[in-house]
């Protein structure tokens, strides 16, 4: 039986504080979020979700002490090449969203490598956001649309919510049900901002070191309990006419 959210996207959020919590240097919770990404994903192949969309790296992450951004890019590379099998074993698909261009090229290298292998996966697709902001991948599709615009293919009045949508990093994403948040923050931070528009939001206080199995069945039956309404009335009200 399929899940009721087809695609969920994570914020994984918290790993810092779970390391500093514990006295250890935050390096050592990005290397425990590390296996909880194994964890999350081989958890969501299980319940026959369509995707997984992880938020592993932002456009402000640059921001972060030199040691912690070299810590993080070598996690990465570390990562793939350590779960490539496992993805292939597992049915899993490998895609990435944003400016990857800009990551390292060791990590650019291990990605492409990790995509080709994985690409006959038809169980589930594990997107990673890498080096992804929300604004700077509507910016990026502004810059494609405007790009049509001067060769002649595109007028103002051709552009619409699809068009758009068809010029994001990945076109063919699946809608975005639900929006996870590890680390109990309530915002974005920059997270999916065009598809997020109707995700539902499940925030959870536990570090992202900590996500296990029974954070994610209990974001999914709080999931199921939502009533989506995308603008309309209440079913109730419909029904009452
Ligand atoms: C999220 O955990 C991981 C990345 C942003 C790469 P943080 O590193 O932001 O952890 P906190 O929020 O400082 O605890
Ligand atoms: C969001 O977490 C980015 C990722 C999880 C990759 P941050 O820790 O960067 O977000 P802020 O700074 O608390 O908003
Ligand atoms: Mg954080």
């Amino acid at each position: 039986m399929k899940p009721v959210p087809g695609h969920i996207g994570i914020i994984m959020d918290g790993n810092g504080r779970w390391a500093s919590q514990r006295g250890k240097p935050r390096i050592l919770g990005h290397r425990m979020g590390a296996r909880a990404v194994r964890r999350t994903t081989e958890a969501c192949v299980r319940l026959g979700l369509e995707q997984l969309t992880l938020y592993a790296f932002s456009t402000e992450n640059w921001r972060r002490p030199r040691h912690e951004v070299d810590f993080l890019m070598r996690l990465f590379v570390r990562f793939l090449r350590g779960e490539k099998k496992r993805l292939i074993n597992n049915g899993v698909r490998l895609q990435t969203i944003g400016r990857t261009r800009e990551l390292p090229p060791r990590v650019q290298d291990e990605l492409a490598r990790t995509v080709e292998a994985t690409r006959e996966g038809c169980k589930m697709t594990l997107c990673l956001a890498l080096n992804y902001g929300g604004r700077s991948e509507l910016v990026d599709a502004c810059r494609a649309l405007v790009r049509r615009a001067g060769e002649g293919h595109l007028s103002a009045y051709e552009i619409d919510e699809a068009l758009i949508a068809g010029h994001l990093y990945q076109p063919d994403m699946p809608p975005l049900d639900l929006i996870i948040r590890t680390g109990g923050e309530m915002r974005l931070s920059n997270f999916l901002l065009w598809q997020a528009a109707y995700a539902e939001f499940y925030p959870i206080p536990a570090c992202w070191p900590d996500f296990d199995e029974s954070h994610l069945n209990a974001a999914i039956a709080a999931f199921a309990k939502r009533e989506r309404r995308f603008g309309a009335v209440p079913k109730a009200s419909r029904i009452a006419g």
